[in-house]
């Protein structure tokens, strides 16, 4: 399998690898937490798109028009096996921002004897792990309907507290939104008595996939959850392209987030008549070039096999876990070890700021991101401003661990710590 796995191969396959960065060096791309770099496949795709098949879909009798609708709805097809889903159950959405805000909208929207409506009482649960487009829509929804926003804690591995599960998950709760790997610490949460404990009260379950689903396989049946939401950009797609993917009695019982064209069935002067999902959640002219990129972002993955992207994840965070293990000054933030966590790592330097901390990395031609990681409430809850995070992906080897670990060196002979 290492065989088949080779980075420096993957590397070939992304342009930007043959960039030239400061001071001459390479790059060592260690922010795909943030975003994922995009192979000529994908490239490929979207220009093959504009240049070949290019107008709006499911509109105009066209040849154009066809091949649009059939690439469209191809690129659905594609996502759906991706996640072992029916594809009338996967809606494009721009970004994995808009599909937890479409969740939220739509559940806001509720006629009062819906099961998703909410009324004061009602609970919504999260956690701490949480980034903000997995805790703002839900405490937006909660200000709307008096609904209570509750969370599980964590504990001072980074790993979520369940021990008081049955209370947080309380016989009123409605909603568990929550993370399936904390893009700050990396933490892979325990799904199983979360989706079990939800479904015991009837709530429920939307999991954040936007750091699991570009990184090892996500099957939606076995995981046993109501919705689900990614983002295109960080597995290797394009920008301006998510995922919402929810079970399909839902989807159809649910209000759309946004009306317009293409989501309707029949319309007068004064009513509308909704079109089945996934249609009804897609109004307008979709992003049909994104949609097809992603798709060829998807194939690639499935080519190389998820399961062993995650094992080559796994195996680089446990070498660079080590590496970290032996630095003096530095502390990783979350799961010291590599059980149940991804290929994510925090860290934070002992009298170096994390953004001067990233200046110096640049130097080095070395990628990561520092701050708060749109987790506010997280840092706050482990007492930082924020740290240095390095994530590795399917393009990332033993040499740029060795790279970044030797950047941290120079960082602290720079700031003589
Ligand atoms: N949520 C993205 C990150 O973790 C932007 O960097």
């Amino acid at each position: 399998m290492k065989q088949m796995f080779t980075p420096a191969k993957i590397k070939e396959d992304f342009p930007i690898f043959k960039k030239v960065m400061r001071g001459g060096n390479r790059l060592v791309y260690l922010d795909s937490g943030a975003t994922s770099q995009k192979p000529f496949a994908v490239l490929d795709a979207e220009r093959d798109f504009y240049e070949n098949h290019n107008a709006a879909v499911h509109r105009g009798a066209h040849l154009l028009a066809e091949e649009a609708s059939l690439a469209y709805e191809g690129a659905r097809e594609v996502l759906a096996e991706f996640i072992n889903a029916q594809s009338d159950e996967v809606i494009f959405t721009k970004s994995a921002t808009e599909s937890i805000n479409a969740i939220a909208y739509s559940f806001g929207n509720s006629l009062p004897n819906s099961r998703f409506a909410l009324k004061p009482g009602d609970r919504i649960v999260v956690s701490e792990l949480e980034h903000h487009a997995n805790l703002i829509p839900w405490q937006q929804l909660a200000k709307r309907t008096g609904a209570e926003l509750v969370w599980f804690s964590i504990d001072d591995d980074g790993r979520l507290d369940l021990s008081d599960i049955k209370n947080v998950i309380s016989e009123t709760t409605k909603i568990v939104a929550i993370t399936h790997q904390s893009n700050v610490l990396g933490t892979i949460v325990p799904l199983d008595s979360i989706v079990d404990r939800a479904h015991a009260v009837g709530a429920v379950v939307v999991l954040d996939a936007c750091q699991s689903a570009p990184h090892f396989a996500i099957d939606v049946k076995t995981l046993g959850i109501d919705f689900l939401a990614f983002s295109g950009h960080k597995a290797l797609g394009p920008t301006g392209v998510g995922i919402l993917w929810g079970r399909a009695q839902y989807l159809n019982e649910m209000e759309p987030f946004l009306t317009g064209g293409s989501m309707i069935e029949s319309v007068t002067m004064t009513e509308a008549k909704w079109a089945p999902a996934p249609k009804k959640f897609e109004a307008g002219v979709p992003n049909m070039a994104q949609a097809i990129g992603l798709a060829a972002a998807v194939k690639y993955l499935t080519k190389l096999g998820m399961n062993n992207v995650a094992q080559h994840e796994r195996e680089l965070t446990a070498y660079a876990l080590d590496k970290f293990a032996a630095l003096q000054g530095v502390k990783v933030i979350g799961p010291k070890d590599n059980v149940n966590r991804g290929s994510v790592i925090s860290f934070t330097m002992d009298g170096i700021h994390p953004h001067d901390v990233g200046q110096v990395l640049d130097q080095y031609g070395v990628a990561v991101r520092t701050g708060h990681h749109c987790a506010w409430p997280l840092m706050k809850k482990l007492g930082l401003v924020g740290t240095t995070r390095a994530s590795f992906y399917i393009y990332n080897d033993e040499a740029d661990v060795d790279a970044l670990i030797a950047s941290i060196g120079e960082a602290q002979k720079y700031f003589k710590v």
